[in-house]
C-alpha cells in the first residue's frame, strides 16, 4: 500500500514547513556570507548588513523602535534566560502564573537558590486564564521587581489578556516580561502599546524562521548583565565588555545562515500580514475543536472560545494513554503530534492531566483543510479502535 502523505500537526514546537524563501536565504548565506561585525571585507559587510537588516525587519514588527533593542539569541529559552539571570539579584521578587514553559520554571527554580522570591499565580483551570486582579495583588503584597507572563500557553493555547498589564506594571514601578514564543506571528503584537520592558520569542516558530534564532527584545533604558561575555567585534582594544546594545548581550559570532533566514521570513510575514495569519490560524482551531468535540470520548482541554485561544489544542482519549494514541498517529498515519507534559508541567497539574499530559496538535500557516479533515477523520477512526495491550 502506499504510503500516505504526511501531517505535520506540531508548529507549537518549531514550525515546518517554512517558507520557500527561507530555504534559499539560508542557502545564500551559508555560500557568500562571512562573519558579521568581524572585518571590513566585502564577506564580512555584507554579513553584516544582513544581520542589520534582519533587526531592523524585527523591530518593525512588532513596533520595538530602535532595532538595537533586539538581541539575537539561539531561541527563546537562550533570550529568558539573559532577561532573568541578566536583571534578577538576591531580595527581588518575581511574579509569574502558573502556566509558564520550563524556560521560565527552571531559571526561576535556580534563581530562587540564590535568594530570588518567585510567586506563581493560578489560573483559571478550564480556560488557563490568570485573574488579572490576582496578579496585581500578588505584585503589590511585597515589593516586586518583576511581572512575568506567558502570552500564549503551549499547552491549552490560552492567550492572556494582558492588554494595560505593562501600564500598571510602570506605574507601580515593576517591570513587565512576556514570554512571547507561542503568540509571536500569530497575533499582531505591538510592544510600545503593550508597554512590555522585556520581550523573548524563538524564530523557530510562529515567525517561521529557521531553528537556532531566536531574540530578546528589552527597553531603551534597560541595563542586563551579560549571560556571556567575549569578542563582539567592537571595542576590541578593551578588556572590558561593551555598555552599548546589541554587541553588549551579543558576543561570539552570530548564526548568520539562521538570521538569513530569519530575514526571509519576517519579509513573508510582513506581506501576508499577522492579521491575515492570524485569522486563518483562528479558523483551523475553530474547525478542529468543533471536529474533536464530535468525537466520542475525547475531552479537550482549555477554553471553548476560540477567540481566546491560539495555536496549540490539548486533548485525550478516554481510558487511553496519550503516548499510545501519539503512537498511533505516527506509526501508521504519519501524522506528527506531539504528547506528554510539553515541558509545562504546572500546566498540567491545574488542567488535571499531571503527569500522563495530553496530545498536543498545533496547525501552522501551511497546513490545509484537507489535513485537518484527514487527522478528525483518523482521529475517529482510532476512538473506535481498541486498547492495545
Ligand atoms: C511558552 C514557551 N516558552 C518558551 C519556549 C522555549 O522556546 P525555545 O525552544 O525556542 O527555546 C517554548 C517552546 O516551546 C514555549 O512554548
Amino acid at each position: 500500500m502506499a504510503r500516505v502523505k504526511p501531517i505535520y500537526l506540531d508548529n507549537a514546537a518549531t514550525s515546518h514547513p517554512k517558507p520557500e524563501s527561507v530555504y534559499l536565504a539560508v542557502m545564500a548565506a551559508l555560500r557568500d556570507g562571512g562573519s558579521p561585525g568581524r572585518g571590513t571585507h566585502h564577506f564580512a559587510r555584507t554579513a553584516d548588513r544582513l544581520i542589520f537588516e534582519t533587526r531592523e525587519a524585527l523591530a518593525e514588527l512588532f513596533s520595538g523602535g530602535d532595532s538595537a533593542q533586539f538581541i539575537f539569541t539561539a531561541n527563546a529559552t537562550s533570550a529568558i534566560n539573559q532577561a532573568l539571570f541578566g536583571l534578577l539579584q538576591s531580595g527581588d521578587r518575581v511574579v509569574t502564573t502558573m502556566v509558564e514553559h520550563n524556560a521560565v520554571i527552571r531559571p526561576l527554580r535556580q534563581l530562587q537558590s540564590r535568594g530570588v522570591e518567585v510567586v506563581k499565580v493560578a489560573v483559571d483551570p478550564v480556560t488557563g486564564i490568570v485573574n488579572k486582579s490576582a496578579l496585581q495583588q500578588a505584585c503589590l503584597d511585597k515589593p516586586t521587581r518583576l511581572l512575568l507572563v506567558n502570552h500564549c500557553s503551549n499547552v491549552i493555547g490560552t492567550i492572556q489578556p494582558v492588554e494595560g498589564l505593562g501600564r500598571w506594571c510602570h506605574e507601580h514601578d515593576i517591570l513587565f516580561m512576556l514570554d512571547g514564543a507561542q503568540s509571536a506571528g500569530l497575533l499582531p503584537i505591538d510592544l510600545q502599546t503593550l508597554a512590555v520592558d522585556l520581550f523573548a520569542a524563538p524564530g523557530h516558530k510562529g515567525l517561521l524562521g529557521p531553528q537556532g534564532t531566536g531574540f530578546l527584545y528589552l527597553k531603551e533604558g534597560l541595563k542586563l548583565t551579560p549571560l556571556i561575555y567575549g569578542g563582539t567585534g567592537t571595542n576590541s582594544h578593551s578588556d572590558l565588555q561593551p555598555e552599548n546594545l546589541p554587541e553588549r548581550l551579543e558576543s561570539g559570532t552570530l548564526n548568520l545562515p539562521g538570521l538569513a533566514g530569519l530575514k526571509a521570513s519576517l519579509q513573508f510575514l510582513q506581506q501576508t500580514g499577522i492579521d491575515q495569519i492570524h485569522l486563518k490560524e483562528t479558523r483551523f482551531i475553530a474547525k478542529l475543536l468543533n471536529g474533536l468535540q464530535k468525537i466520542e470520548g475525547i475531552k479537550i482541554y482549555g477554553s471553548g472560545n476560540v477567540m481566546l485561544r491560539l495555536g496549540a489544542i490539548s486533548f485525550n482519549l478516554e481510558d487511553r494513554d496519550p503516548a499510545e494514541v501519539a503512537y498511533i498517529l505516527d506509526d501508521e498515519e504519519r501524522i506528527s503530534v506531539r504528547v506528554g507534559l510539553h515541558c509545562a508541567p504546572d500546566a498540567h497539574r491545574i488542567i488535571g492531566t499531571y503527569p500522563t499530559g495530553t496530545i498536543r496538535i498545533s496547525p501552522g500557516y501551511f497546513t490545509t483543510e484537507e489535513e485537518i479533515e484527514r487527522f478528525l477523520t483518523v482521529m475517529g477512526k482510532i476512538s473506535k479502535m481498541k486498547r492495545k495491550k
